[in-house]
């Protein structure tokens, strides 16, 4: 029996590299579809999804709960599909990702529109999609929201994203809900604005029904709260900090209520963490367990989940070409094909991702890692064990299949990678290698 090195990804009895549940060799893959290229595995995005679920299953006693997968993560169509076809709804942050979802065939009463800043015709898109909740941070957006709805005839849900005031230990870049951090709205004014807000709701019914000439389309338009939610951050290993984010989602769930606010949703966010190096990561069960024991039991609540790094981050590798090797003061570096446009984290939150050689023997020393962009913070790895590559060798770096491509750009003006997903026997590929005209093509038509 061949031992799994780590998530998907074996050596053979070859000693060669193999990735998937048909464990391809990566060499094959670079072979056949080119590198860089990100391949993923649908077998561990299911696992993933299918163990959420279960835990889900028989943890949430009663409560009614919905995935919605965090679109931000990966939002290649294919993998929405995928994601799609075992049931799970979306998390979206933009027009754009609503518009993914819709063509990967996402029902609208699955999406949740979160977002900071939503401008009034992403908005618009949400309303006429008929989307199940936004999300709302700001007693702005919720106004300007309701404005649009009347407008619209639409009637809509918002959740209140609260910022909790405590901070996860994750890094500061992806630590949301400390009380300095830009995302929602301070738990201590919630209460408020939703006073606030049903007053002057309240108001402009009256004035409505004053005026006989309304036509009956902007009657029934408006927004309601119902919702109540958090995210207070990503790569989240403490399981401590989501249950105490619970406990003060559901204080303020109660006075709401008290006042009258029919609060039926209650969006715990996304965030918990996966293993990149050795981290012990919290198991679902354990995750659900501090949860529930904080969330309430009532018949008519809706829980909503968002994870996206756990569905997809261990699902997805990164495969590179070792270009050259060069000794820069005896400091070892190898050059690959890859680089921070293709996989930015390690540059954006000095992230660490294993890598692999596609052959069990190369021996290892200590060396970096690094892409062919003109920045010093383009690294994969920083002076530490790595293979002894050879010149035109392949490298997987793991665990990027959430905020890899997804976060990808053309800088340099480099073609963004293509990426396979590996279904069974096969390995298709769900999107092109960009091309010379794709670069330009937006440019062209506009010359002088
Ligand atoms: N819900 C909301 C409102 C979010 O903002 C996020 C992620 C999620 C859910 C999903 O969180 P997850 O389960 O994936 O941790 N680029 C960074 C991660 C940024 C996460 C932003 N928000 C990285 O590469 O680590």
């Amino acid at each position: 029996m061949l031992q799994e090195y780590r998530e998907g990804l074996l050596y053979d009895e070859e000693g060669r590299l193999c990735f998937g549940e048909s464990k391809f060799l990566v060499e094959d893959l670079a072979l056949e579809f080119g590198t860089p290229l990100y391949v993923y595995s649908a077998s561990l995005i299911q696992g993933a999804l299918r163990e959420f679920y279960g835990a889900l299953k028989s943890q949430a006693g009663g409560r009614s709960f919905l995935i919605c997968y965090s679109v931000k993560a990966n939002s290649n169509l294919s993998i929405l599909r995928l994601i799609q076809k075992e049931g799970a709804g979306a998390d979206i942050v933009s027009a754009g990702e609503l518009h993914r979802c819709r063509k990967a065939g996402i029902d609208p009463q699955k999406i949740v529109f979160s977002g900071v800043g939503k401008s009034p015709e992403e908005l618009e898109y949400g309303l006429k999609e008929g989307i199940l909740l936004f999300s709302v941070e700001s007693a702005d957006e919720l106004f300007l929201l309701d404005k649009l709805a009347r407008r619209h005839g639409i009637q809509a849900r918002v959740s209140l994203r609260i910022n909790p005031d405590l901070t996860a230990s994750t890094h500061p870049y992806i630590s949301t809900g400390g009380r300095k951090d830009k995302f929602g709205i301070p738990s201590e004014e919630i209460l408020d604005i939703s006073l606030r807000f049903r007053e002057k709701c309240q108001e402009k019914d009256r004035e409505k029904s004053q005026k006989k000439s309304q036509d009956s389309k902007g009657d029934t338009g408006g927004v309601e709260i119902c919702g109540l939610g958090f995210h207070i951050g990503s790569q989240i290993l403490d399981t401590s900090s989501f249950e105490q984010a619970a406990t003060i989602l559901c204080e303020l769930r109660s006075s709401l209520q008290k006042s009258g606010f029919s609060i039926r949703y209650l969006d715990v966010g996304g965030g918990i963490g996966i293993r990149y190096k050795d981290e012990k990561t919290p198991a679902i069960k354990d995750y659900l367990t501090c949860l529930f024991r904080k969330l309430p039991q009532d018949a008519d609540l809706n829980l909503l989940f968002e994870p996206g790094r756990f569905i997809i981050g261990n699902a997805g590798i990164l495969i590179t070409k070792i270009l050259l090797s060069k000794n820069n003061r005896g400091n070892k570096i190898y050059v690959c094909d890859a680089a921070m446009n293709d996989l930015m984290r390690p540059a954006l939150y000095q992230s660490y991702h294993e890598i692999l050689a596609h052959r069990k023997e190369r021996g290892k020393c200590n060396s970096s890692l690094v892409g062919p962009i003109c920045e010093s913070g383009d690294f994969f790895a920083n002076e530490r064990l790595l293979p002894s590559f050879e010149q035109g060798d392949y490298a997987a770096i793991c665990s990027c299949g959430a905020y890899g491509f997804s976060m990808s750009s053309n800088y340099n003006s480099r073609l963004r990678l293509a990426e396979v997903l590996i279904q069974g026997n096969k390995a298709k590929l769900i999107r092109q290698r960009e091309r010379y005209e794709d670069l330009l093509s937006l440019e062209e038509s506009c010359m002088f």
